[in-house]
């Protein structure tokens, strides 16, 4: 994506604003972003994407990105939109669907295992 393009479609707020509002802001969870021009608060797809811009600014990236054309990730949410799921090919930090109990369950079987 390019800094002007939208990440939250239902509210037209860019991925400049939401990083720039990060970095000002520094918003202690990815839920606060919603001030910024109410940003994740309408159908729910933007969510995982913010979470991933938010982690790449606390990470201290110099150009926090999504690997994503708008047109596909356009297509992404409509699909969304209509059928309730993701496709979820990592762009939105391989958790898009928000579940870390699991990843939490998944640590915890590796460490049993080894
Ligand atoms: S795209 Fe952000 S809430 Fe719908």
């Amino acid at each position: 994506m390019d800094p002007d393009d939208h990440v939250c479609l239902c509210f037209h707020v860019s991925q400049r604003k939401i990083v720039n509002y990060c970095r000002r802001e520094n918003p202690p969870v990815v839920s606060l972003i919603s001030e910024c021009l109410s940003a994740g608060t309408g159908c729910g797809w933007c969510v995982p994407f913010l979470k991933k811009l938010h982690a790449q600014v606390k990470a201290g990236e110099h150009e926090p990105d999504l690997p994503v054309s708008p047109e596909e990730y356009a297509r992404r949410r409509m699909k969304f939109r209509s059928t309730g799921e993701r496709e979820d090919d990592g762009v939105a930090g391989g958790n898009a669907g928000g579940d870390a109990d699991q990843d939490a369950d998944d640590d915890a079987g590796r460490a049993a295992d080894g």
